[in-house]
């Protein structure tokens, strides 16, 4: 049966890395026999522009009929002063699409072990997945803004808490068998009840080890000992902070993917950089972290898992053989980039 994509290329570089995604997609369906269709949609400050809301109804009808969504970037500077800027759109469509459980792989390129700013022996190993809370907590929670006082309330239900440890717990059983449970028990009330749910999940996964650590602590961890770390579950703010600090140690924010799941519905794929709009346009775009989420929506909503391990057998082989933007030190463009990997299918 086909299945129904949707595709937003945002802002900035979006269009151009979303052209590679879907080229690169396209000869990889062809090998394996994936049937699909794309439809694309406005989404972010495209959106704006056209319509006055970075996620107009449309787009949002298209998306929930989507078997999944394949986001590019968002964000874009002529947007910041608007009244509802393209991050907005972001937000609202994880939370219609309840895209709960954020999931962002952490790994080192042997190609690119160079680039990272710690030194080799300790990222060799690193090879680790941020599981964050996506929908809930203070991002979510009633924000009030007044003169001279302001509050964000942080609230977690039992149940949105118990879910994603779920994810957690079950994506560790097909890795290392490892939980790091982040919170800050000692003084916040939300992750009291986390880290005690978080104990109580683990009693169903006898065969998974738990451990906790505070959000301070597991920040300088993630630095000094990062190769420690096999799943890493947290809520959404801590998530937040620690998967830009974790997109660090690659060296660069251009080759790390990033999957959204809700319980049933579509899932959203999207790299974890932004829109780049310094870049935007010229063709020179770092399309990998793009590549590999098609990757990862091939393995995650599809079940396609040869077709996602071509690609990032692809990618690893184009990196190894130096073919690579200018961000990552070569002098590749977009085009050429996406080209090599699409000759290395295989
Ligand atoms: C991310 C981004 C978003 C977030 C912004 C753009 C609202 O930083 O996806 O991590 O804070 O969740
Ligand atoms: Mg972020």
């Amino acid at each position: 049966m086909e299945k129904h994509i949707v595709s937003l290329a945002g802002d900035g570089i979006g269009p151009e890395i979303m052209a590679a995604g879907l080229e690169v997609l396209a000869a990889a369906a062809r090998k394996i026999g994936f049937n699909y269709e794309v439809s694309e949609r406005l989404f972010g400050g495209a959106a704006i522009a056209a319509s006055g809301h970075p996620l107009p109804d449309s787009t949002l009808t298209a998306a929930k009929k989507a078997d999944a969504v394949l986001l590019a970037a968002i964000g874009s500077p002529e947007y910041n002063q608007v009244p509802v800027r393209p991050e907005q759109g972001l937000l609202a469509l994880r939370k219609e699409l309840h895209l709960f459980a954020n999931i962002r792989p952490v790994q080192i390129f042997p190609a690119l072990k160079h680039l990272s700013p710690l030194k080799e022996q300790l990222i060799r190993d690193v090879d680790f997945v941020i599981v964050r809370e996506l929908t809930g907590g203070i991002y979510f929670g009633e924000h009030q803004l007044e003169a001279d006082k302001a509050h964000d309330i942080n609230a977690y239900s039992a149940e949105e808490i118990r879910r994603i440890l779920y994810k957690a717990f079950t994506l560790a059983r097909r890795r290392r068998r490892k939980v790091t449970s982040i919170d800050k028990e000692n003084v916040l009330a939300t992750s009291k009840l986390w880290h005690r749910l978080a104990d109580e999940v683990a009693e169903e996964f006898p065969d998974v080890t738990l451990e906790h650590q505070l959000v301070d602590s597991a920040a300088m961890l993630m630095i000094t000992d990062p190769s420690r770390f096999d799943v890493i579950v947290t809520e959404n703010l801590f998530g937040d902070i620690l998967s830009d600090e974790a997109s660090v140690l690659p060296g660069t924010l251009g080759v790390m993917p990033s999957a959204s799941h809700s319980e049933d519905g579509p899932s959203l794929y999207e790299p974890i950089h932004g829109s780049a709009p310094d870049i935007a346009g010229q063709g020179i775009a770092n399309p990998i972290s793009m590549l590999l989420s098609v990757a990862m929506m091939l393995r995650e909503s599809f079940a396609e898992a040869a077709g996602a391990e071509m690609i990032e057998r692809a990618v690893s082989e184009t990196l190894k053989q130096g073919i690579m933007t200018r961000d990552l030190g070569g002098s590749a463009d977009t085009a050429e980039v996406t080209e090599a990997v699409i000759s290395y299918l295989d």
